[in-house]
């Protein structure tokens, strides 16, 4: 007789997307390979993911030309740690990140290189909320501003319930299978859990954190400045 519990695959793969230019952040090189105080968002980013939990899968997906340990500062990785060449879209990069993802991961997490201040705690209690049996978790924070929808003209068509809003962060975590099978649409979103939710699934949203935010432009490049000087 076979025992699920310790056969079925536990480690945590995470995939970190890093292949986008930083269009906003308008700076000369890929918006992961900028310094902040002297370390490439990247190697921001993957320090904290390195002290995930069972972390047994680690993915960087990054320009086609950078596709190789020599272009970023990253220190030492595990041997599991995997280059993959980026696509044109976040979606496309995602789903070349998780083709490289080993199967004896059962939780993907995917994360933006960008938000390279969020927390490892952040990995852990997505982990643990896709463990306790959510097909997939996102961290949000709780919305300030008063939201509107718009239409082409810019005339308000609504006023969501502030309350119900959150506003979603990486990294996002799901069971292995659900993500693949969310991700074989070929469909594009601006992140992996609208690709789940068209699947019909539950998605669960966990506390967030105000560290991982995601640098987009100068004036976030200049926060993150502040916050790792201590200022
Ligand atoms: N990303 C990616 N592949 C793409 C586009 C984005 O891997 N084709 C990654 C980025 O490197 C980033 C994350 O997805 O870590 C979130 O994307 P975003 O903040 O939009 O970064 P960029 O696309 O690089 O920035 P911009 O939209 O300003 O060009
Ligand atoms: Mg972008």
């Amino acid at each position: 007789m076979t025992d699920d519990a310790h056969t079925a695959p536990r480690g945590v793969g995470v995939v970190v997307v890093a292949a986008g230019s930083g269009a906003r952040l308008g700076a000369q090189v890929p918006k992961a390979a900028v310094r902040l105080a002297g370390r490439t968002l990247l190697a921001r980013a993957v320090e904290r993911v390195l002290a995930v939990d069972g972390l047994s899968c680690l993915v960087l997906v990054v320009p086609a030309a950078l596709a190789g340990p020599e272009h970023w500062d990253l220190g030492e990785l595990p041997a599991h740690a995997a280059f993959v060449a980026g696509g044109a879209e976040r979606t496309e990069s995602v789903a070349a990140g998780l083709a490289a993802v080993g199967e004896d991961c059962d939780v993907v997490l995917v994360h933006d290189a960008a938000r390279c201040l969020a927390p490892t705690e952040v990995f852990d209690r997505v982990v643990a909320a896709v463990r306790a049996g959510a097909d997939g978790v996102v961290p949000g924070l709780p919305v300030v501003d008063t939201v509107k929808t718009v239409d082409a003209d810019g005339f308000v068509t609504g006023t969501p319930e502030r309350t119900t809003l959150r506003a979603v962060q990486t990294p996002q975590g799901f069971r292995r299978e659900v993500l693949i099978a969310a991700h074989a649409g070929g469909k594009v979103a601006t992140d992996d859990a609208a690709l789940v939710e068209r699947t019909g699934r539950r998605v669960l949203v966990v506390d967030g954190d105000p560290m991982a935010f995601k640098v987009t432009t100068r004036d976030d490049l200049e926060r993150a400045e502040r916050l790792v000087a201590g200022a």
